[in-house]
């Protein structure tokens, strides 16, 4: 027996209301895991997520603590003895604040505007965990045997830094022979993307203090260290500002340039440069062939700064020499490299060059390669084209997500990868929105998935 199309859209029509209702709930739960002002929001998404488990109809739903954030679990079984698959999505959400960042709206209220939905985490990744769950809640109703069970985050956007301790708890409640996890981008509104792996990361905070105070740089200028200069040309050394190309001694032998041939194959993905450009809102870029941004945004490793703080940033010019400023610096990592080996080499040239900062290392990740030959990445593209009627192309993604090495060697089971959002969905960035053809898309592949998984 095979569950139709219609059948499906039929449920999502009648359910719609109540899926806004809890998908505005959840979204409007401000779960920024990167601000301590948050934790009792964390709680809060935490509660609200168990409480939609039970309604789904998990038999079994536990919110596990940590030392970090909570992590909420639960299970459908539909039969016993029949499949059981994991869904992993993260409930926590990137900083947002209206005014700044460039957002146009209250970055925690749920809005809706030409069938996109906007808030903070509608898409990353509240929006793929709501479309997930209904996925479930309807093919159990259907009668699909597969068992379904969910793993809820609250510490992705950080780096995952207690997951692992997680996963040794829950190892005994985990029943999934596999998991699939929602939290990728697709290459455009007509091609899915199945991902065939992540990039790592490693992040650091860099320091440096020469001072108690501000001081007038006509006093004291020329003669007292800029802490602010100094951290520029310090990086200006780990990174050619226009090329891109890294620096670091030692760096280069870390990681191998990607092949003609996987650059040719990732291009032939259907991705464009102006699609790129426009989705993201990029009016120039450091590379302008699709062979050469491929390579770039997936196959290469970057040094990027996220922001510098110090010294005076209100209206018009202040002229102090400031005490003290601040770097937020990372890395992504191509298989082969390791956070820990990448931290040394950044660790021990900064101290060359300035021997009095002080540096923070963020919690590591892991690339992931994933696996390429089961049952399961066909069924992927199944689903895919059940649920949207598009043929998904495969590539790997630029972004990380700590759990899931975690999971694939803590679990010892594959880890693959159906995400729901969109390049234009504004990922971490202002104005984050979801579109309501990916849920409803989303909710028929989901389906399609576990019924597949069930069948055999
Ligand atoms: N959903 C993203 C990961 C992602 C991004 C996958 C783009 C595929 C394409 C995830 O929520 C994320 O943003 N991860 C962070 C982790 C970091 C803050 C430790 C990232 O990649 O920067
Ligand atoms: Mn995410
Ligand atoms: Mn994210």
């Amino acid at each position: 027996m095979t569950i139709s199309v219609e059948k499906i859209n039929a449920i999502i029509a009648s359910e719609k209301a109540t899926f806004l209702e809890n998908y505005k709930r959840i979204v409007e739960s401000p779960s920024v895991s990167a601000q301590h002002e948050h934790q009792n929001d964390i709680r809060e998404t935490a509660q609200i997520a168990a409480g939609y488990l039970k309604e789904a109809g998990a038999q079994f739903v536990k919110i596990y603590e940590t030392r970090g954030n909570p992590v909420v679990f639960g299970r459908i079984t539909n039969k016993e003895g029949a499949p059981t698959v994991a869904v992993y999505n993260h409930l926590d959400v990137q900083p947002a604040a209206k005014g700044k960042d460039g957002w146009t709206r209250d970055p925690f209220a749920f809005t809706e505007e030409n069938g996109r939905y906007y808030s903070r985490g509608t898409t990353d990744d509240k929006g793929p965990a709501m479309t997930a769950l209904w996925g479930a809640k309807i093919a159990s109703q259907l009668g699909v045997p597969t068992n379904i069970e969910f793993i809820w985050e609250l510490e992705e956007e950080i780096g995952s830094p207690h997951f692992e301790s997680f996963i040794e708890e829950a190892r005994k409640d985990i029943r999934a022979e596999s998991v699939l996890v929602s939290d990728t981008l697709w290459l455009s509104p007509s091609t899915p993307s199945i991902t065939r792996g992540l990039r790592g990361l490693q992040g650091f905070l860099v320091r440096l203090r020469t001072g108690q105070k501000d001081v007038h740089s006509g006093v004291t200028g020329g003669a007292a260290r800029n802490p602010i200069t100094e951290l520029c040309g310090l990086i200006a050394k780990c990174v050619n500002t226009t090329t891109g190309e890294i620096l670091i001694p030692g760096f280069d032998k870390t990681w191998k340039k990607p092949s003609q041939e996987d650059i040719d194959d990732h291009v032939r993905s259907g991705f464009t440069v102006e699609n790129f450009k426009a989705a993201n809102k990029l009016t120039s870029l450091r590379v302008n062939t699709p062979e050469e941004v491929v390579s770039r945004i997936w196959l290469s490793p970057t040094f990027e700064v996220h922001g510098i703080a110090g010294g005076y940033q209100d209206e018009g010019l202040k002229t102090v020499v400031p005490p003290f400023a601040e770097a937020k610096i990372s890395m992504r990592l191509v298989p082969g490299q390791k956070p820990e080996e990448i931290a040394k080499l950044f660790t021990e040239f900064a101290k060359s060059i300035i021997p009095d900062c002080e540096i923070e290392l963020e919690h590591g990740l892991l690339p992931y390669a994933a696996p390429s030959h089961l049952a399961q990445n066909d069924y992927i593209a199944k689903a895919y084209e059940f649920g949207f009627g598009a043929k998904p192309a495969s590539v790997r993604e630029g972004g990380s997500i700590g759990a899931v090495v975690t999971m694939a060697e803590k679990l010892n089971v594959p880890v693959l990868f159906m995400g729901m959002s969109l390049p234009e969905d504004s990922y971490h960035g202002p104005d984050e929105s979801f579109a309501w053809r990916q849920v409803e898309g989303g909710v028929r592949s989901f389906v399609k998935y576990f019924e597949l998984l069930g069948s055999k």
